[in-house]
């Protein structure tokens, strides 16, 4: 690896199957997938719209004519669309890497049909159930990996979110949810790894962020939409001040393909851990926390009726 770690460190992916969540045209699961097919993974593009998903494939196929891309329809936010996503992806055989980078930030006060407010169940339950369903898959590559998408925003969450997922305590404070939801994030990914080492599993699971990049996360949480007046506009501002969407996507790329041990997180070197090549980043230590991580996992186990590894 040189200094800074680049796409160009990414070693041939060929014979590799990588499920990656969200990737829609212009966020970083597109450009993380893009990439990956570039070294020449099959990867399964796990998106909640097939239309938006088929989309992502032909913008993969013009960079890359010869990608190995599936879709697979899954909505985090419906555990019901997870059950039948993963039952789903059984036709892949083997899986090498699941991203689960599909994510909402700041969304207004939502339940879902689970009776889970929006943030929490797109950002960590539903990915909770899916690498439990997935699981005998990556196990299955005999060097798995799970990889979540974090954010410096995780750094904010002054409490770990431990209560009833299915009641509001209090006034909803929409970014203070996204922050918790983003401490699940590395919360799973560090049980998970205990876990995944203490059961023997040939799987580990790693992080990462992307900084501030320039994606439709903004304005889809905002305005529930990339495009169109006020949302057009967010979204052009976004860009302008923050890095590349394909840059933001490279710590998700590291933590997916680099030699690194369980529990690395990935994040920009530049300062603020805003922008730049990734390296390894710290974490809050609250991030840290076991005890927490152990009372999220069985919070998460409960809530979505799984039980892994
Ligand atoms: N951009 C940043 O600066 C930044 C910073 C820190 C962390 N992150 C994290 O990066 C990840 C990717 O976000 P992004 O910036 O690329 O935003 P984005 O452009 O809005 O992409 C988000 C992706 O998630 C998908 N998604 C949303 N809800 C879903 C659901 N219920 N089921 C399945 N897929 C769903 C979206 O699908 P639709 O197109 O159908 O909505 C889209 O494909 C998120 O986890 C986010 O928290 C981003």
């Amino acid at each position: 690896m040189t200094a800074h770690w680049t796409v160009s460190d990414i070693p041939d992916q060929t014979g590799r199957t990588i499920v990656v969540t969200g990737p829609t045209i212009g966020g970083l699961g597109h450009h993380t997938a893009l990439e990956l097919a570039r070294k020449g993974a099959r990867v399964v593009l796990a998106g909640r719209n097939p239309a938006k998903a088929e989309a992502a494939t032909e913008a993969i196929r013009d960079e890359v004519p010869k990608a190995e891309l599936e879709l697979l329809t899954v909505d985090l936010a419906d555990l019901d669309s997870v059950r039948h996503g993963a039952a789903a992806a059984a036709r892949y055989g083997p899986i090498d890497v699941l991203v689960n980078n599909a994510g909402v930030m700041g969304t207004s006060y939502q339940r879902t049909s689970d009776g889970l407010e929006l943030q929490m169940a797109t950002n960590h339950f539903g990915p909770f159930l899916l690498t439990g369903l997935l699981l005998p898959q990556l196990a299955a590559s005999g060097d798995g990996r799970v990889v979540a998408v974090s954010s410096p925003m995780h750094r904010t969450a002054r409490s770990a979110p431990l209560g009833d997922p299915t009641r509001q305590e209090g006034r909803y404070w929409k970014w203070h949810v996204y922050g918790q939801s983003k401490l699940a994030n590395l919360l799973f990914t560090g049980e998970l790894d205990r876990r995944l080492r203490a059961a023997g599993y040939p799987v580990k699971a790693l992080a990462a962020h992307p900084g501030f990049s320039g994606t439709h996360l903004a304005a889809n949480g905002q305005y529930g939409r990339a495009q169109g007046g006020i949302a057009s506009i967010l979204d052009a501002a976004v860009k302008a001040v923050s890095q590349s969407a394909a840059a933001g996507a490279w710590p998700t790329l590291m933590a997916a393909t680099a030699d690194l041990p369980g529990d690395s997180y990935c994040g920009p070197s530049g300062r603020g851990e805003m922008a730049g090549p990734p390296h390894l980043v710290g974490r809050t230590r609250l991030a840290r926390d076991r005890d927490a991580a152990r009372r999220l996992w069985e919070i998460s186990e409960r809530t979505t009726g799984i039980s892994y590894p």
